[in-house]
């Protein structure tokens, strides 16, 4: 089986000749910079893999409505074609599938000015966890283009029993926050 009969049969979103896939949004783009480089000065594969599972996980988070997930797998990676010191590469990712704790999603990083593929990745399985790292159901199964799944805020409020230890801070900055006007 040829890799393009392959690539279209396993996608549910349909792939156009030139690598586009239907719904995917190429929302990260990225500036390649010499500290991205390898020995050959092209970029450097685990820069880009670094770009794309934080992508991957922030493409997770909105999904899941879960700011706890965890990358569970990625498969074969394919790197079609090297980017150079200075080149604008943008990245995708859409998801192909909802499971019952998990998200499986699939990748394609392209130059931003000639559209030429640099890496597609068929798979990446991310897994919304609890606070013990344990997985859990999301109970969504359709993707949202929208913030509307989006966890509550990191910062937990401030308990209302604070311990005697971080009382004092809490009093300080609370009162930084008071300090009265200069005289
Ligand atoms: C992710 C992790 C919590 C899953 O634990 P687990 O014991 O495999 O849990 P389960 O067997 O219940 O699988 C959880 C989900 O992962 C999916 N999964 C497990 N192995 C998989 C694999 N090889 N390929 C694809 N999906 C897989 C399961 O299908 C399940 O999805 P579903 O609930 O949607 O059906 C655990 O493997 C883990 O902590 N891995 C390390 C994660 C990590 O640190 N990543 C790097 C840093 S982010």
């Amino acid at each position: 089986m040829t890799e393009t009969a392959q690539r279209t049969e396993t996608a549910s979103h349909p792939e156009s000749p030139t690598g586009h896939v239907e719904g995917m949004n190429f929302y990260t783009r990225k500036w390649v910079r010499p500290e991205d480089l390898n020995a050959n000065g092209s970029l450097f594969g685990g820069s880009l893999l670094r770009w794309i599972d934080e992508e991957a996980a922030i493409y997770a988070i909105i999904q899941l409505g879960n700011h706890r997930v965890v990358t569970k797998l990625i498969s074969e990676i394919n790197f079609q074609a090297s980017a150079r010191k200075g080149d604008l590469i943008e990245m995708g990712l859409i998801a192909t599938h909802f499971g019952r704790t998990s998200l499986t999603m699939t990748a394609r990083v392209r130059n931003m000015i000639t559209r030429k593929s640099i890496l597609t990745i068929e798979k990446i399985v991310f897994v919304g966890v609890d606070e013990d790292g344990t997985p859990i159901p999301h109970g969504y199964s359709t993707i949202t283009y929208d913030r509307d799944r989006m966890p509550r805020p990191h910062a937990e409020p401030l308990p209302e029993k604070l311990p005697e230890t971080r009382k004092g801070c809490a009093e300080a900055s609370l009162r930084s926050t008071r300090r009265q006007p200069p005289r």
